[in-house]
Formats: structure tokens, C-alpha cells, sequence
């Protein structure tokens, strides 16, 4: 692929940069693939696999013995979340570039039996901040990649099985409480920029339901809700990862507004978990799923729990939405999912706690500051509560 960063797979891919072998992680839970069996291993396309909940699906996927095909800009992600990073990975081969133009540089020859896109321009600061870049990534790069997967299944005539990354902030600022997929979304006017990302999402929605509907691609969508872990940045306005970092250096934690909006927040690898899942149910294809936990939490409480977890005493701050963003910014007092969907179709529960999480993230977090003074993972800059 001229002019895209490759590194390779074991099979028969051009002559790799660097290589080593990839020693599997613990066996997770036994997840099924889409994929109708036999011996040859199942190859799976990851968009956005460089990113925080991408790279925890590539681990699963490594782990389970799939031939795993990463595409990243790395606009957002870290080279470093790739398991094996610098020294190549027996399985796993990693494109640096665009989505759009990685797409269209893959063969015809290229097939996939699983494909799970999480490529976006994410989180709310970014996408005030730069809108266009947000919709046309979101809107442009999904089309493109419901059309590869459509003529890039495991065999001629096949779609992929497809899974589309989308998240809460479709639901808008609907009051309804808990949020079920079928419920009506509602929006502020177009000249909010803030909306365009639910709004990009949603068409995102549409299209891969459309392609169910019209080409039978077996399409799955997933609305994340506020997903935390390991490897999760502050940097584009996150709460955890900014309140394990404040809470590390001894500083302030930061809290928009009075701080009694609730938030339910579920572990990452329970999220990873459940993504493979939800692809090998054929009854799951077509339809849309709400994915994350339901217990509720306020971020004032958040931050006393950060703070107690860590054994840490740095004092909490609250500060106008004003301050973070610019004047009119629209934020949800709620959020919280409504979870029959997911449970009945894959008997989908977290099991992990938050208090599990906090640990873990903060864990990381130290242990990248020390390997590199200055690392990412925790800068406070102005953003919101996700
Ligand atoms: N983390 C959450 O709580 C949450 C909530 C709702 C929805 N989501 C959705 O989940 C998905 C993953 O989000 P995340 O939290 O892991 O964020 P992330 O920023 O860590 O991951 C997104 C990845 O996509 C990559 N990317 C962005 N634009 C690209 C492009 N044009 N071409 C190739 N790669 C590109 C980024 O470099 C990054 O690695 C996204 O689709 C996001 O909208 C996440």
C-alpha cells in the first residue's frame, strides 16, 4: 500500500519493519466469533485499534487467535496501547493513516470476517472545537467503511459482520431516564456545534441499518455509554482519567457546574468483552444495542470516590461551565442506560467495580509517568464530564 505505514501479520503480508512474537494474554472468557469456524484463524479489522476502547478489543481478539488488522491515525490513539508496540506482534498488523485512504489501498483480495469500526473524532471538546473535522470523519468514514465491509466479507457475496461504534450522546438531551434504544432523540438547534457529533452519529446509525436493510450486511450497533479503564486520556476532556491525574499530583479536582449530574461509568474490559459477542448473535444483527453499566454516580461523588480510593486528600474544585467551555454550553443532569437489550441478547452484566477501575487507570497512569516523565494521560485542560 503505497504510501501507508504497515507493519504486518504472519500471513503472507508484505515483508514486515519489525516483527516479534506476540505471547497471548490470559485467557479472558471463551468469546465466539461471527466467523462459521474451521481451522483457518478468523481476520478481523479494527478501526480505530490504537485508541482507548480499541486496543483492549484487539487484546480480546489476539487473545482468542485472530488474525487482527489495525487501522489508526493515531489523531487521538497511542502506537504505545498496542500490545507489543515497537517490536511487532505475531498476528496483529497495524496501519497508520486515515481510514478513508487506508480503505481504499486495501486489495480486493483483502477479506474479513469480522469488522468492528471505533474510528471517530471523539469526545465533546474536540468536536466544538473542530466540527467539521467531526462530521466528516464520523459521517465520511463510516459510509466508507459499511462499503468495504459489504464487498470485503469472508467470501464473495458476503458482507462482514459489522459493528458500528456509537454512543449515548445520540439520545441528545432527552429527560427520559433510563435511556432504551427505542426512545425518540432530541437536539438543540444546529447552531450548537456540540450536537453535531450526536448527530454524526446518528446518521452513522442509519447507515448501518440501512445497509441491513438493503444489502443484508449483518451490521450490529453499539451505544457506548460512558466507558472508563485503563489507557483512557484526559487530555480531550474525560472526567476519570483528569480526576486519577489531579488526584496523583496532589492537585485540585475539577468539577463542572454543582457537580450533581450523574454519570453510570463501565469498565473497559467488560465493554471490550462484550463487543465479539454481540457479533457472533445472529439474532443481534440490524438492531441497536445500549452498552455500559447502570450504576449511577454524581460527579461530585465521583471525584470524593477518586480520592478516597487513592488515599489522597487534594480538595475539589467546582467551576462554571462558562469556564470550560464557551457561554450556552448544553449539558445532561442524566445519563444512564437502559440495559434489557444487552442483557437478554448476550446476558450482559459488568463485572467490575468502579472502585476496581479507579485503581487500575491510576495504576497505569503512574507507571507510564514513570517510564516517561511528562507522558500522557492525565494533562487537566478545559473540557467536560463525557
Ligand atoms: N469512551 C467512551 O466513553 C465512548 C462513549 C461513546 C462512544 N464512544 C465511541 O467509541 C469509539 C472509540 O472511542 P474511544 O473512547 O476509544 O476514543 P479514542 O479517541 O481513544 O479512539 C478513537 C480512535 O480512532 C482513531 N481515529 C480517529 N479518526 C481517525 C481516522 N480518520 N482514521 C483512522 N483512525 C482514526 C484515533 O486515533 C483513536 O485511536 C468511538 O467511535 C467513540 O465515538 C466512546
Amino acid at each position: 500500500m503505497p504510501g501507508l505505514r504497515e507493519r504486518p501479520t504472519r500471513a503472507g503480508r508484505p515483508p514486515p519493519r519489525s516483527e516479534s512474537t506476540y505471547r497471548a494474554m490470559p485467557a479472558g472468557p471463551s468469546i465466539p466469533s461471527a466467523s462459521s469456524g474451521g481451522h483457518a484463524p478468523r481476520r478481523s479489522l479494527v478501526t480505530g485499534g490504537a485508541g482507548f476502547i480499541g486496543s483492549h478489543l484487539v487484546e480480546v481478539l489476539l487473545a482468542r487467535g485472530d488474525e487482527v488488522t489495525v487501522i489508526d491515525d493515531l489523531s487521538t490513539g497511542r502506537r504505545s496501547n498496542l500490545p507489543g508496540m515497537g517490536h511487532g506482534v505475531d498476528g496483529l498488523r497495524f496501519i497508520e493513516a486515515d481510514l478513508r485512504q487506508a480503505l481504499g489501498a486495501l486489495g480486493p483480495g483483502e477479506r474479513f470476517d469480522e469488522v468492528y469500526h471505533l474510528a471517530a473524532a471523539v469526545g465533546v471538546r474536540l468536536v466544538v472545537d473542530e466540527p467539521i473535522r467531526c462530521i466528516e470523519t464520523n459521517v465520511e468514514g463510516t459510509a466508507a467503511l459499511l462499503r468495504f465491509a459489504l464487498d470485503h466479507g469472508p467470501r464473495a457475496g458476503a458482507g462482514a459482520a459489522t459493528l458500528i461504534a456509537s454512543s449515548s450522546e445520540v439520545y441528545g438531551k432527552s429527560e427520559k431516564s433510563p435511556f432504551a434504544e427505542e426512545d425518540d432523540v432530541v437536539y438543540g438547534p444546529t447552531t450548537r456545534s456540540r450536537w453535531s457529533y450526536a448527530a454524526s452519529k446518528a446518521i452513522d446509525e442509519y447507515l448501518a441499518l440501512a445497509y441491513h436493510a438493503k444489502h443484508a450486511l449483518p451490521a450490529v450497533v453499539v451505544r457506548f455509554f460512558n466507558t472508563v479503564g485503563p489507557r483512557q486520556v484526559g487530555s480531550y476532556g474525560m472526567v476519570l482519567p483528569n480526576f486519577v491525574a489531579s488526584a496523583i499530583e496532589g492537585k485540585p479536582l475539577k468539577v463542572y457546574g454543582d457537580g450533581r449530574q450523574t454519570r453510570c461509568f463501565c469498565d473497559v474490559r467488560d465493554v471490550a468483552e462484550a463487543l465479539p459477542r454481540l457479533l457472533a448473535e445472529p439474532r443481534c444483527r440490524g438492531r441497536v444495542f445500549n452498552l455500559g453499566s447502570d450504576r449511577s454516580i454524581s460527579i461530585r461523588a465521583l471525584a470524593e470516590l477518586v480520592l478516597e480510593v487513592l488515599g489522597k486528600d487534594a480538595a475539589i474544585e467546582h467551576l462554571a461551565y462558562e469556564q470550560a467551555y464557551s457561554s450556552g454550553f448544553e449539558d445532561l443532569r442524566k445519563r444512564e442506560p437502559d440495559l434489557r437489550r444487552i442483557r437478554d441478547a448476550i446476558g450482559f452484566a459488568p463485572r467490575r467495580n468502579l472502585e476496581q477501575t479507579i485503581r487500575d487507570l491510576a495504576a497505569q497512569m503512574a507507571g507510564e509517568r514513570a517510564a516517561s516523565p511528562g507522558a500522557p494521560g492525565g494533562g487537566v485542560k478545559r473540557g467536560t464530564h463525557p
